[in-house]
């Protein structure tokens, strides 16, 4: 009896680091090939997406789940952005693995972050420390790789992601529920407080 316990429990593990090591099943190779394209907006520095205008978000070292979650969302119309419904629309779920292997793997050439007032920035920590830190990270690295990484993300960006969420443009029911509450102030707040970080902190897409 002990020993079969023993050996179903050797083999609920078994499967457990199968399921785990199959998540990491992207070729960086390949996607990086495919993301050329992509290079043409997420490549340049401080590109600005036109109506309206935001800065178009930093992709490179971003969590690689949360990549394919989000082209998905793209690719089912659960984000209304048409331009990057169009990119995700051809997208199949291995090329997603592949481009999310290529871009989390991106490290270094930060960007310079932006610069805020001492005071947005500490009423932004005070509601990432209430709510936010739990997914996101005090550090806005993500507690694991579903959940994107803020830190060092366009504010604007952010800004933008958090009204989409409120309005359902972005449609998400952890973060609609999570943004509801917040004020216009406490949307600045909590974009300035991660996108004045730089550890580890998002990047432009580099081809080298
Ligand atoms: C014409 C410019 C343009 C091109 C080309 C483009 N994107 Fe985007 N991308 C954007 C903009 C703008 C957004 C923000 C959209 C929004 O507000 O939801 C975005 C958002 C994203 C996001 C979501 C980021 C996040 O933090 O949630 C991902 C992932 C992404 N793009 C991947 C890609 C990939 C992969 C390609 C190439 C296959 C690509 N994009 C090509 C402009 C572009
Ligand atoms: C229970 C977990 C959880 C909590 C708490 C949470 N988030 Fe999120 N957040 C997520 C998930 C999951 C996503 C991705 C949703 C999607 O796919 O669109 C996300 C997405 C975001 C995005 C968009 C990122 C991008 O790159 O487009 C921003 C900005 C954000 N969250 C800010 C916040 C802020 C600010 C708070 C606190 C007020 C918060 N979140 C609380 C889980 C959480």
């Amino acid at each position: 009896m002990i020993k079969s316990r023993y050996f179903l429990t050797a083999m609920l593990l078994a499967i457990l680091s199968l399921a785990t090591t199959a998540q990491a099943k992207g070729d960086p190779k390949r996607g990086k090939a495919l993301a050329y394209t992509c290079t043409g907006c997420h490549g340049i520095p401080f590109y600005m997406n036109a109506y309206p205008t935001y800065h178009v978000p930093r992709l490179g070292n971003q969590n690689a789940a949360y990549i394919v979650a989000a082209l998905t969302e793209y690719k089912q119309a659960k984000r209304s952005h048409k331009t990057m419904q169009a990119q995700a629309w051809s997208l199949t779920k291995q090329d997603m693995e592949d481009i999310a292997a290529w871009i989390s793997s991106l490290k270094g050439e930060v960007n310079k972050t932006e610069r805020f007032p001492e005071e947005t920035l500490a009423k932004g920590k005070k509601i990432v420390e209430a709510v936010c830190h739990g997914c996101h990270g005090l550090d806005g690295q993500g507690i694991n790789e579903t959940y994107p990484k803020l830190t060092g993300q366009f504010s604007d960006y952010m800004i933008k992601a958090l009204q989409d969420y409120q309005s359902g443009e972005r449609q998400n029911p952890i973060m609609a529920s999570f943004a509801k509450p917040l004020s216009e102030e406490d949307i600045h707040s909590v974009a300035a407080y991660y996108a004045s970080l730089k550890e580890n902190a998002l990047t432009d897409l580099h081809i080298k």
